[in-house]
């Protein structure tokens, strides 16, 4: 029996947020470690940056940058730490953290809790560079102007940042998912590139799930060219077939019953794309399987949080030895040449 299933109970037996801080707390007292080795075939280049493996951890998990390192340290071939808004924020009140664990699934009404760009930057700015650490930013909820909050995430976040994802995807800021409306979407993107200083980080896009299909056709018109990757996707607004009791909470859907909505919104965007743009998935994603089949969709990379959450810190690593045999099987020596190959 893994330690993770020994000490499952006892963090299930805490409310889920209570849960996740002490998760971090214990992540801050690891030493940190070497970086794993990962197994050359797994390393995929987008962007311009050599990512070790192709499995990295969502954003959400370290909304402050406080554990970049130690899951970096669990294997993660890159961290995605946010969303980061200019000003700290409270978020909603509380419990807007549930746990659906018949569905293997979460459902979260966050919005945007965290201790704002300052607090990130200071500790990111500490941090030894090593791996691939991406920083998601936000706008603030009571911004009188969210497209300038972008901006100053933009320039405040750059000089720490492998790459940048703007999130405007969160169902739990109200009118943000507008802005990938394309007009909104259009004047968004100038306002990111005009902050970008010369020669910073790479900006990649974050959607939400829940885009219809000319709502798509919309997205990579307008972003095509001027990002350098889309994340598919946020959480859902949508209620697919649930077990538990908890299903009707508002706020955005994760985990297990995720995984098809978002396997089929990747396969629309690489359609539509026609595999010019690279591709994230995230969205239910919880065993080397699932992962391998985003890829073959068109992922270049993976993430994943929710299934952390049910099976451990381990999933990255376990992931990532499996990968491997998978690949042989359908006959690819890299995870590069397998990308997209399911579209070709
Ligand atoms: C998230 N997610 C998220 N995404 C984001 O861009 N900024 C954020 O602050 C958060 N916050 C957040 C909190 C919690 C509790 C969860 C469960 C999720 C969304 C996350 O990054 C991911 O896109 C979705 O959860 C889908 O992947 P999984 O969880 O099904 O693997």
């Amino acid at each position: 029996m893994s330690f993770f299933a020994l000490v499952r109970p006892l963090v299930f037996a805490l409310d889920p947020e209570p849960a996740h801080r002490l998760t971090i707390s214990a992540l801050k007292l690891m030493p940190v470690r070497a970086l794993p080795m990962a197994n050359p075939a797994l390393a995929v280049t987008v962007a311009g940056l050599r990512f070790p493996s192709p499995v990295g951890l969502a954003a959400g998990f370290d909304k402050n940058a406080e554990v970049p390192d130690a899951m970096l340290g669990l294997g993660f071939g890159f961290v995605e730490v946010g969303t980061i808004t200019p000003l700290a924020q409270p978020g909603n009140p509380k419990p807007r953290l549930f746990r659906l664990r018949e569905d293997e699934a979460v459902i979260n009404r966050m919005g945007f809790n965290n201790e704002g760009q300052e607090a990130a930057l200071v500790r990111l700015a500490a941090r030894k560079r090593r791996g691939i650490v991406g920083v998601n930013i936000g706008a603030n909820k009571d911004t009188a102007d969210r497209i300038a909050d972008y901006a100053r995430g933009v320039r405040a976040m750059s000089p720490v940042a492998d790459y940048l994802t703007i999130n405007i995807s969160s169902p739990n800021t109200p009118g943000l998912r507008a802005l990938q409306g394309g007009d909104a979407l259009d004047a968004l993107l100038d306002a990111v590139s005009d902050a970008r200083p010369p020669a910073g980080p790479p900006v990649f896009l974050k959607v939400a799930p829940d885009l219809e299909p000319a709502e798509i056709d919309a997205v990579v018109k307008t972003a095509s060219g001027r990002i350098d990757a889309l994340i598919i996707g946020n959480t859902t607004l949508s209620r697919p077939a649930l077990c538990s009791r908890l299903g009707s909470e508002t706020g955005g859907l994760s985990g297990a019953p995720l995984a098809a909505l978002a396997l089929e919104r990747l396969r629309d965007f690489r359609r539509a794309s026609g595999g010019s743009l690279p591709l994230v998935a995230a969205g239910g994603i919880a065993n080397a399987e699932q992962a391998w089949t985003r890829i073959k969709a068109g992922a270049s990379l993976v993430q994943l949080y929710s299934a952390l959450v049910y099976h451990g810190p381990g999933l990255a690593r376990a992931i990532e030895d499996e990968l491997p045999a998978l690949m042989s099987r359908d006959g690819f020596a890299t995870i590069a040449e397998a990308i997209g190959s399911e579209a070709r």
